[in-house]
């Protein structure tokens, strides 16, 4: 087996639950506009750019607006997401995301992140994580959305290692894409039904070890 050199993880999804901020201020965005909008809906917004979610919104409400007003729009939702993503705190860091984070390093694996999301970095202070990653990459950085792999290779060229040395979590479908369309491998976090690309999947992070990943690698 290719050695494990550096872990790059996504942010949204895997190490903290934001989905059910940016739920609350897709929902509201979309009551301005006069439509519902669900839970259900809510699931194809994940791992997606902010644009990009505004256009599936704009497409479920079945409302056409101009470029600037779209602007505007995913500025006024990104204005009310912040509200909640400034009151998070550490408590918020998902189970068993820090012990692993302190077991890599124990093992000499770098840590580097890998999101779509232009707040990383405040979400990464409000979570006081900041200081444990050597590399950070977010949607400030890339040009190319997920399944593209331009995130992870950028992190990987950060660390100084190769792909094939590198381990992406991940817990979107395009984001697993991401990881296997550069060269590296995958663990999903969350459903096997939908991750199923992934080298495995795992529900979440608790227990979960520098010798967890190997051996899950392995099989
Ligand atoms: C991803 C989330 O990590 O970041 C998406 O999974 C989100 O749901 C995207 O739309 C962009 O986030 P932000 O914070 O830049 O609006
Ligand atoms: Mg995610």
């Amino acid at each position: 087996m290719e050695k494990i050199s550096a872990c790059i993880f996504d942010l949204d999804g895997v190490v903290v639950d934001t989905a059910k901020y940016h739920y609350i201020a897709w929902k509201s965005l979309a009551k301005g506009l006069g439509f519902n909008f669900t839970k259900e809906d809510n699931e194809r917004l994940k791992g997606v750019s902010r644009m990009r979610s505004l256009d599936i919104l704009m497409e479920i409400g079945g409302v056409d607006l101009d470029d600037e007003t779209l602007l505007k729009m995913a500025a006024k939702k990104n204005e009310e997401y912040l509200e909640y993503i400034l009151k998070m705190t550490p408590d918020e860091i998902l189970p068993g995301v820090k012990d692993l984070f302190e077991n890599l390093k124990e093992n000499g694996v770098k840590i580097a992140l890998g999101s779509a999301s232009k707040n990383a970095m405040l979400i990464l202070k409000q979570l006081k994580l900041t200081s444990y990653f050597d590399a950070i990459v977010d949607g400030t950085h890339v040009s190319k959305a997920k399944p593209d792999p331009e995130v992870f290779l950028k992190g990987a060229e950060l660390v100084g290692f190769k792909p094939e040395n590198c381990v992406v979590f991940e817990d979107a479908e395009a984001g697993v894409e991401a990881a296997i369309n550069g060269g590296m491998r995958c663990v999903g976090i969350g459903s096997p039904k939908v991750l199923g690309k992934a080298n495995f999947v795992v529900p979440g992070f608790e227990g979960f070890t520098f010798e967890t990943l190997k051996k899950g690698l392995d099989k």
